[in-house]
């Protein structure tokens, strides 16, 4: 091997990943065409527009700076690539509307909905969230997501999670009277204290409730293993 080949291999060998890693995905994503609904196959027509937007976003910025996609991701691989869509819940509430992640799902702040982030995550020690609105549903899983963000292994047969506790989101307060207060914690703390979520913890709770892909995607985009059945 001549010098000569060993820089040709090097180049080479940075190159070929550089371009099917780095400069193919940017050039495809990059300016993404808008999907029209089709008439007959969603019986609606116009563009398909991601809903999100409002605190959701400032609640992603949070998301971001607590780390929390270090954990935890939010993609549904598509199926070649993994088995996410037959995971319980992961996909979407039922088997009706489990649908794969798409790139409109990471709205940036290019469209005005203004996520500065796609939290794709990198790594799954925790479970996947693109669903996870759909697991604190009504009062209860209203609270025990506070108490979660509070302190995950507070909640009941979790004593062992390693999910992050973030108590630089929560208070402890002089306990006057509003432990009937819904965004009061149940939890123990000192006699005569009580634990509110500061509005860091409560915006951030209210973007990991809005994660929940329910919203109706063009027939194209629809990778639902179920689609067309009835
Ligand atoms: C060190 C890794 C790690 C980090 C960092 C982490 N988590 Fe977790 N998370 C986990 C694990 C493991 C579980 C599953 C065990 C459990 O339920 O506590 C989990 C569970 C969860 C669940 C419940 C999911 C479900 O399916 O019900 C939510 C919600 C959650 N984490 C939110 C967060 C948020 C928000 C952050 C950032 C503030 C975060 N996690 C940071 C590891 C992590």
């Amino acid at each position: 091997m001549t010098v000569k080949h060993f820089f040709y291999g090097l180049i080479i060998s940075f190159a070929v990943p550089w371009l099917l890693v780095v400069a193919i995905p940017f050039e495809s994503m990059r300016s993404l065409e808008s999907v029209e609904f089709s008439e007959d196959k969603d019986e609606r027509t116009g563009p398909y527009i991601p809903s999100r937007g409002g605190r959701m976003s400032n609640g992603s910025l949070i998301y971001a700076a607590e780390n929390c996609a270090s954990c935890h991701s939010q993609v549904i691989r598509p199926t070649y690539a993994g088995n996410d869509l037959f995971r319980e819940g992961w996909a979407g509430a039922s088997k009706d509307s489990r649908r794969e992640s798409n790139a409109f799902d990471y709205p940036g702040e290019m469209n005005g909905a203004g996520n500065a982030f796609a939290h794709i995550g990198e790594s799954r020690n925790g479970p996947d969230l693109s669903n996870v609105g759909y697991r604190y549903e009504g009062e209860q899983g209203y609270q025990d997501l506070l108490v979660r963000l509070y302190n995950p292994r507070l909640l009941e047969g979790n004593y062992k999670s390693i999910c992050q506790p973030n108590p630089a989101l929560f208070k402890t307060e002089d306990d006057k009277g509003q432990a009937n207060h819904r965004d009061t914690l149940d939890v123990p703390t000192k006699e005569g204290k009580k634990v509110v979520p500061r509005d860091t913890a409560l915006t951030l709770a209210n973007y990991i409730l809005s994660l929940r892909r329910d919203d109706q995607v063009p027939d194209s985009m629809n990778y639902n293993p179920r689609k067309g059945k009835k």
